[in-house]
């Protein structure tokens, strides 16, 4: 039996991305589990989602940091500490400096909830809507400097039905997401393993 890939989830909203991980970690041969839960907003319910499970979760105070630069060394280091394997962005709202970025090369990847390239950015589900789009869908890729602009892994299209709102549109994305994401985990976490 190979060891398991230990995940570092940063969130900081609802958490329903980083529910659908911590339920597919426990499926007896998934590759994988979290470590730890790192938010930069306190009251995120991503970090009772953690603590509930008892996994660490842990809130990092971005007012406490002059630069994005600084927060994202406290970020970096409190992974290093916790030797996450593979860090999982499940609705992290902040843009992660260089700093951040070097330290774990393609070993850090996020969701969007759209095709991307098409519709990077914080109002995805709405720019699609609104374009008059047909389909649109979530990406998961690996992060680098850009916004949303990472080397793409894996998509699952979504229909966009007539009358729908962005929380319709936005709800239907998310339950693709939380098959894509573990399917997308549990492949990489299987290539960490041969390393
Ligand atoms: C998801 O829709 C994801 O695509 C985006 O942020 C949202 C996070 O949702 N990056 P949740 O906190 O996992 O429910």
């Amino acid at each position: 039996m190979h060891k398991k890939t230990k995940l570092g989830v940063l969130a900081s909203g609802k958490g329903t991305n980083l529910e659908a991980i911590l339920k597919a970690c426990k499926g007896k041969d998934y590759p994988a589990y979290v470590g730890v839960v790192i938010s930069d907003q306190k009251e995120a319910p991503a970090l009772q989602k953690a603590t509930a499970q008892d996994v660490p979760g842990i809130f990092i105070d971005p007012k406490l940091y002059e630069t994005r630069e600084a927060f994202d060394q406290m970020l970096t280091l409190t992974l290093k500490q916790y030797q996450v394997d593979l860090v999982v962005l499940a609705g992290f709202m902040r843009i992660l400096s260089p700093v951040f970025i070097h330290a774990f090369p393609k070993k850090a990847i996020n969701i969007h909830p759209a095709l991307l390239p098409k519709y990077p950015g914080q109002h995805a589900v709405q720019d699609a809507l609104k374009a008059g789009e047909k389909k649109t869908g979530c990406t998961v890729h690996f992060i680098d400097e850009g916004i949303d602009t990472g080397p793409i892994l894996a998509q699952a299209e979504v229909p966009i039905l007539e009358n729908d709102t962005v929380e319709k549109l936005h709800a239907r994305i998310q339950k693709e997401e939380h098959a894509l994401y573990p399917k997308v985990i549990s492949d990489l976490a299987k290539k960490i393993f041969e390393r």
